[in-house]
Order: structure tokens, then sequence, then C-alpha cells
């Protein structure tokens, strides 16, 4: 029934987005055109009527008129459209055109987590954010499976009578599936549909809010799913599965689609339609688990959303990307949208294989789906011959092979390895790997598992000392309390940000490893010999994954706290996000095995009880991210774009926002004197006196002025300024300094709060406006 094999679309859920913009056949393309509202002629009475009259008054030579997809009313002041280049040309000179960008194309950035995250029904942040009753939050993803269990509504109250949202009928949707679970759900493809991409029913998706991928209703699930016992991935993770804010309510705007032509694809147009929307009924947060090019900021579309929604009080959640381990690989790196990177939770799956008659077993690596007993099969190693590394594609021969599990010892992560293996038929393998951890579900097409290199040459060393070496494996083991955990994800997108360095992105880490949520039950998800299983949970691994962890927590944090700015939110995410794994060493970075730095974890891992009360938060307001893009070098053009400000003033220029976390650039200077000026705000009732302390990060001298200060009450505030000394002449390259980190932290005297910012050094990309 498949169009898609499973390594293509597991790789599409974990390998980053690159987008392209394309443009269509001949010189037609779909655009996203900016006007000047405040040029709208007062003939006009709506801005609407404005656009759909400036479109109708242009022509083509052939006749061909241009075809409106969206009018944009939160997100931008504009609209898009499909144009030929005649109709662009004149399009530009009309009064009121500020800009046209080409539609862009962007990607996926494709249940234990609650408890690993300290959540408990009768402490902490859970009862404190009443499980995020009344919270809506959108998600913008593939869309949504309703019949999934975790969308039940048993329990929930009446819809919040200030929603405005709708449940759009489609292809294989109908309006009465929404409840009081999943209050919203509709669906964008115009945009799509314009560049002549058909969606409109499988195997090309549905052109409704129906999930045809999985992965909507997987993020979707995770934030917000009501609890549903017993659910399972074929045998492993079984356990309730409960979304991070299970009370919250659902609103699906569905922007990704499956389409015929490419893979999953999600459009600017119908991206920000979804986000313009979204705002427009009323959503208290957002969640996208996609990313486009990281453009300026005024060409992404996720980026120009993001800030209407801030404005609004909208907090937004984005995923960083699966492009890591590299620095420079971040995504959705604008300061006003909180991007969160992905880590391990202490949940493993595991097989035991059992050497011989018992002599020795060893615990691997496994989600092979069936309970399948292996018993007292040959094992295989050719270790005489090294023509092609073992288990290369083309090294193995099916006749030695028959019958038998395969070992292989292979330096990387499998996908070669293992194709190979099933494609010799072998019963199995044994792939013994430095990345045993980061093998994909679909890896475990065949039994079998993956061990450390440690375990892997106890096995090498049996089957050579063996004449008739033979095993026995035992799979579906599920571990809890696995240690080291957190560890960033191999594959999570590093920091510093490309277009605004002086911003430590990620900001958090939060879960992104084979995280159990609802999936699309129709939807093959693993597959075993030549069947493809089904199942209505599945497990998923991505920055995709971390993001709804994110939301959840800020819908726990907003209903405790219904004043709080999404930088407020955000802050107490940071402040209170941990460093330590849960062996109390420095939470590590799953590639190289050692501590990370907050290039790779942001501020930390999330902590949700302890976000429920930070003591002091740093805030941002809208015209301070104005001021930062001032001191960007933005053009007055750009930043009218993202603000939707027709006046506005860069007399206050400054790149030192009042972020939670201090990024030290060094760049073509030896002696580098870096004052960052912070302002706190008292988020608690009381008078309350902090005191700083700082943990100097190795090469750099950090002073803080005035190291003692005090507050009057709630929403006070009090400023400081951090001064950071190095010198690089003395001590070396700069690249030595890359990720020297230590931490500022204000403890309240005679009080619990304890406020942290990581304060990180790292080389700037060359930074383009
Ligand atoms: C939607 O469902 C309702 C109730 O099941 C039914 O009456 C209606 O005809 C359906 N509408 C569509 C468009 O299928
Ligand atoms: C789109 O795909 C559907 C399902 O395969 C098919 O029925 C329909 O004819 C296609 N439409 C176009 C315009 O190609
Ligand atoms: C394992 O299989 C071999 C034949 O391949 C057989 O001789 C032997 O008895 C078996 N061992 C056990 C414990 O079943
Ligand atoms: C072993 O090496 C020979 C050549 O030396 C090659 O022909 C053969 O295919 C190799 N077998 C395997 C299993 O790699
Ligand atoms: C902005 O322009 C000023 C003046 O040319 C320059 O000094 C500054 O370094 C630029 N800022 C950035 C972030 O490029
Ligand atoms: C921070 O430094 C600036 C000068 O750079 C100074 O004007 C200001 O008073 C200082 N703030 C505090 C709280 O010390
Ligand atoms: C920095 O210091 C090094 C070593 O002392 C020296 O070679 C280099 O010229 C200095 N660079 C600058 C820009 O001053
Ligand atoms: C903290 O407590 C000590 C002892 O009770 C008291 O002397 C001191 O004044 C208190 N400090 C503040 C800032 O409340
Ligand atoms: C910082 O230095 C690196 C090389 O060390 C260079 O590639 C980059 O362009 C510089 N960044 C800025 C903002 O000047």
């Amino acid at each position: 029934m498949e169009c898609f094999t499973i390594s293509k679309l597991l790789f599409l859920l974990l390998v980053p987005v690159i987008s392209i913009s394309t443009c269509m056949a001949g010189d037609v393309g779909s655009y996203m055109i900016h006007m000047d509202k405040s040029a709208m002629p007062m003939t006009f009475s709506s801005h609407h009527d404005w656009y759909m009259s400036t479109l109708s008054s242009i022509s083509s030579p052939d006749g061909s008129l241009p075809t409106h997809l969206y009018t944009y009313n939160h997100v931008l002041d504009g609209f898009s459209a499909v144009l030929s280049k005649a109709h662009l040309d004149q399009l530009e000179k009309m009064p009121g055109h500020l800009a046209t960008y080409p539609d862009s194309f962007g990607r996926l950035h494709t249940t234990h987590s609650p408890k690993f995250l300290g959540l408990e029904k009768n402490s902490g942040a859970w009862p404190e954010g009443k499980v995020g009753e009344d919270m809506i939050i959108g998600i913008l993803d593939t869309g949504v499976w309703p019949e999934s269990e975790s969308f039940r509504d048993k329990g929930m109250g009446p819809v919040p009578k200030r929603w405005r949202g709708a449940c759009e009928s489609g292809v294989e949707f109908n309006s009465s599936y929404c409840n009081r679970k999943l209050i919203g759900a509709r669906s964008f493809s115009k945009g799509l549909k314009g560049r002549g991409l058909n969606v409109s029913a499988p195997p090309h998706d549905y052109d409704s809010p129906r999930d045809f991928h999985g992965h909507g209703t997987h993020t979707s699930s995770t934030a917000a799913g009501s609890p549903v016992r017993g659910a399972n991935y074929f045998g492993y993770a079984e356990g309730t599965a409960i979304g991070i804010s299970p009370k919250a309510r659902v609103a699906m705007y569905k922007v990704i689609f499956l389409s015929d032509l490419r893979d999953d694809d999600a459009a600017a147009s119908d991206t920000l339609a979804g986000m313009d929307q979204a705002i427009a009924d009323g959503v208290d947060l957002m969640s996208l688990s996609l990313g486009f090019e990281e453009t300026t900021f005024e060409q992404n579309p996720i980026a120009v959303g993001a800030f209407s929604a801030m404005e609004k009080g909208v907090f937004v959640s984005c995923s960083a990307g699966n492009s890591g381990p590299d620095a420079y690989t971040m995504f959705n790196g604008a300061p006003w949208i909180t991007t969160i990177g992905a880590g391990t939770i202490d949940r493993d799956y595991a097989a035991d294989v059992k050497l011989g008659n018992g002599i020795l077993t060893v615990r691997g690596k496994s989600v092979y789906p069936e309970n399948l007993l292996i018993s007292n099969i040959s094992l295989y190693f050719g270790y005489g011959n090294r023509s092609k590394e073992l288990c290369e594609y083309g090294a193995l021969d099916p006749e030695d092979v028959a019958g038998k599990i395969v070992f292989c010892d292979i330096p990387e992560s499998g996908g070669i390895q293992s194709y190979e293996v099933g494609r010799v038929e072998a019963t199995g393998a044994i792939f013994s790997s430095d990345s045993q951890n980061s093998f994909w579900p679909s890896y475990f097409d065949m039994p079998s598992v993956a061990v450390s290199p440690m375990d892997g040459d106890l096995v090498k060393e049996y089957i050579i000392k063996s004449q008739n070496p033979v095993v026995d494996i035992k799979f579906q083991i599920t571990v809890l309390g696995a240690k080291p955990a957190p560890q960033v994800a191999e594959f999570s997108s590093r920091g510093p940000g490309s277009r605004a360095p002086m911003i430590l992105k990620p900001d958090v880490l939060a879960p992104g490893v084979h995280i159990l949520a609802a999936w699309a039950p129709n939807r093959a998800i693993q597959p075993i010999r030549d069947e493809y299983l089904l199942s209505e949970y599945a497990l998923l691994s991505g920055t995709s994954m971390a993001s709804p962890h994110a939301v959840g927590v800020a819908a726990l944090l907003k209903a405790a706290h219904p004043d709080w700015s999404p930088a407020a939110i955000r802050s107490a995410m940071m402040t209170t996000a941990y460093m330590l794994d849960n062996t109390q060493g420095p939470i590590m970075d799953m590639t190289t095995g050692v501590a990370g730095t907050p290039l790779d974890f942001g501020a930390g891992h999330i902590n949700p009880n302890m976000a429920m009360d930070p003591g002091l938060v740093y805030d941002i307001e809208a015209q301070d991210y104005i001021n930062f893009l001032c001191g960007l070098n933005y053009t007055s053009k750009q930043i009218k774009i993202i603000t939707r400000r027709s006046k506005f003033s860069c007399d206050q220029a400054n790149l030192d926002l009042n972020y939670p976390s201090f990024m030290v650039l060094l760049n073509n200077t030896n002696t580098t004197s870096y004052t960052f000026k912070r302002v706190l705000t008292n988020v608690e009732n009381t008078y309350s006196v902090y005191q700083a302390s700082v943990k100097q990060p190795s090469g750099m001298k950090v002073t803080v002025l005035p190291s003692t200060v005090s507050f009057t009450g709630r929403y006070s505030k009090a400023e400081f300024n951090m001064t950071v000394e190095i010198n690089l002449g003395d001590a070396g390259p700069e690249s030595d300094y890359i990720g020297n980190y230590g931490y500022l932290t204000w403890r309240e005297v005679n009080g619990t709060h304890v406020v942290r910012s990581p304060i990180v050094s790292a080389v700037a990309p060359y930074i383009r406006t």
C-alpha cells in the first residue's frame, strides 16, 4: 500500500530540513507579497479589498491572471499569490509594495517522559499548572488522527468561551470529529497546490486536517494527550501514555503534506496562513516541529509569524533541527522563539544476548518489534576476509550467512550495515558500535541488537575461540532508570545560531529520543520481512519530539501564571534548567561521550517543577527585539516586514538583549572585554535579596556589579552589569575557547530561589543581514 519506504520515512523525521526556494514550471511561481498598510488608499474598506484590487489590476501579455492564495492579517501585512514574471514586475511598481519573496519550503524536524520530567499528580507543576486546563495549544504540523484515544475528552470541561477556532471538514475529516480535547483542526495547502503538487487523497496525503504521516498526531499528543493506559510500541515502553499538559486543548493547523513530487513539504505561504489563523483563533501557545532555511529573519516564515505571536502574548516553541552534531547547525534561532534541543530520557529498549550455553550474557539496544525466541542459532563473523569492511554493502555472501546471526563490528550508526544483513537474508545481527545509542527504530527491521564496542569485543572473542559459536537473543526488554540520562542527542542541532550568534541557542533541552506517543494507525511504522507493521503508538526521535514537550511545560507555566510574557516563561525554563545528569555528572554529548556545553544543551535540561517558581525572570518586550534588529543593522524595510510597523526608531539600537544566558563572541581581537547589562524582575510577592556568584569559565574573568540586588515586591526590578574579560594573546588561539563555559547564579538570601544563567564563548559565524 505504501509509496514510501520506511527508511525514507525515518530519514524525513530525523534529517534536517534544507529548504529550497523553487519556482514552478515556466516563469510562474508562488510569492509572499509584503505591503505597507499605511499606504492603503482611503477608498478601500479593508486591506483584503485593497490587495485584491491590486492583483486584479495586473495582467500578463498572454492574458493570464494572478491567483490569490492567502491574505494575512496578523503575521504580516500582505498576501500570497501565484504570479508570472510579468505580474511580478507590475506588482513591484504598485503603491504600498514593500517586498516580494518567492515562497520557500521547509520540512519536518523529525510515555514516560512526564515522569522523567518529574511531573506528579499531587505536587509540583501538574497541580500548580492545573494540568494545563484551559490552555489552548496550536500545533503546526502534518494534521491529526482524531480517533486516537489520546484525543478523548473524558473529564474535560467546556471549550473556553474565548475560542474562535473551527473544525474544518475535508477529505476523510468531518467537523464533528473535534471534541473538548481536540477543539480545532484546519488545513492549509494552497501554497503547495499552487506549486502544482497533488495532496488530494492517499497516497498523496489527505487534503484535510487528517494526519497522513503520523508526525502531527505524535507531536500533539506529546504536548497535550489525554492519558491512555496500556499504550506501547510492540511490547516496548508499555505504560500510560500521557501528554505533558494533559488537560490543555489541542488545535491542529495542518501545514505539512506528503506530496507526490517531493517528500514532506511545508510552504512558507501555508505555514504563515496557519500561524495567522492560530493567532486569530486565540491559541495561547504554538509549537512548530519544522524548519525553513535560516535566512535573515524577514525571509523566514516562522520567524516572521512568531514575532506577531510574541507581541500578542502567544508563546512559540520550535525544534532546533536535526542537523547536529556540528556547530552552527541551528534552525529557528530568532531570539523571540524558544528553541528546543533534544535529549535522551532514562528509558531504554534492550535485548539480551546470551553466548554459547550461557557462559556470558551482554545487554544491547533494540526495538525489534516481535516477541521472537532466538535460541541456539549459529553466529557468523567473517573475520578472515578484509577485502571489504564487514557488513558494508556487498560484503556478505548469502550462502555464508543463511540461518545465522551475523556479527558486525562497525564504526558508525549502522544504516548501511543493517541494510546489508537484510539483503543477504541472515536470520539476524549483532552490531558492535560506538553509536549504539543512535540506532534509529527503522534499523531494527530484523532480529538485531546493537552492543557497545566493549561488549562487542567479548562477542568477537567468543566467536574466535569457539568451534561452533551459538547465541540466544531475548527481545522486548524495557529498561527504566537508564544511566546516564539525559544526554544530548547526536542529531540535535548545535549553536550558535548563524543569524544572531550573540544569543545562545538552543535555549533548553527537552526529551526527544525514543518518545512514545500516538500515531496514525494506518501508517506503516516498521517494516518486518516484507510486511509493514501498524501501531497506534510509535517511538520516534528528533527535535520534533522535544518542542511539544517544551510547549506542554509552557502551558503549565502559563496556566499558573497567566500574566507572564513569552520571554518570562522562557526565562523561567532556562534559569531553572539542570546541567547534571542522573549520575550527578555534567550532561554528556552522546556524540563524544564527554561533557556537553551550552552550545549543545543551552541553559540545560527543562525542569517543569522548578520552572513554576523561578523567583526572578529576565523579561523582554517587543521594543527590545526591535532594538536588537537595529543593532544587527537590519534595514528599515527588513524591520518593517518583521514587525509590521510603518514607523519605528533605531535610536536605541542594542545587541545586548535582556536574555537569560550570556554569549561571549571571540572575534578578531586578542584582549576582549564584554559588558552585559541585564534587568531582573521579581515574580514573587515578597521583599527579597539576591546575591550573585559566578562559576568562572576557564580563561575568562567575570565580575558582576552590583553583586547584591534587592526587590521590594512583585514585578519590582533590579539592574546589574556583568563584565567578562579574556586575554586571548596570553592564552592561545580562539579555538581553545569555543564552548568554554561557566555560570552566573543569583541566590536568594534566606530563601530558596536559585536563578542560573550559562556564560559561554564561541566564535561567531560571519553575520549576513
Ligand atoms: C459529519 O458527521 C455527521 C454526524 O456523524 C453527519 O451527520 C454528517 O453528514 C457528516 N458530514 C459530512 C460532510 O460527512
Ligand atoms: C491526485 O491524486 C489522487 C490520488 O491518487 C488522484 O485520484 C487524482 O486524480 C490526482 N489528481 C491530479 C490532479 O493529478
Ligand atoms: C544446538 O544446536 C545443535 C545443532 O545445531 C545441537 O546439536 C545442540 O544440541 C543444540 N543445543 C541445545 C542446547 O539445544
Ligand atoms: C572474501 O575475499 C574474496 C577475495 O579475496 C572475495 O572474492 C569474497 O567475496 C570475499 N568474501 C566476503 C564475504 O567478503
Ligand atoms: C553594524 O554597523 C556598524 C556600523 O557600520 C558596525 O560597527 C557594526 O559592527 C555592525 N554590526 C553588526 C552586528 O554587524
Ligand atoms: C552599568 O554600566 C553602565 C556603564 O556602562 C552604567 O551607566 C550603569 O550605571 C551600570 N549599572 C549598574 C547597575 O551598575
Ligand atoms: C594576538 O596575540 C598573538 C600572540 O601574542 C599575536 O601573534 C597576534 O598578532 C595578536 N593579534 C592581534 C590582533 O593583536
Ligand atoms: C537573613 O537572615 C539573617 C538571620 O536571620 C538576618 O540576620 C539577615 O538580616 C537576613 N537577611 C536578609 C536579606 O533578609
Ligand atoms: C569570526 O571569526 C571567524 C574566524 O575565526 C570568521 O569566520 C567569522 O566571519 C568572524 N565573524 C564575524 C562576525 O566577524
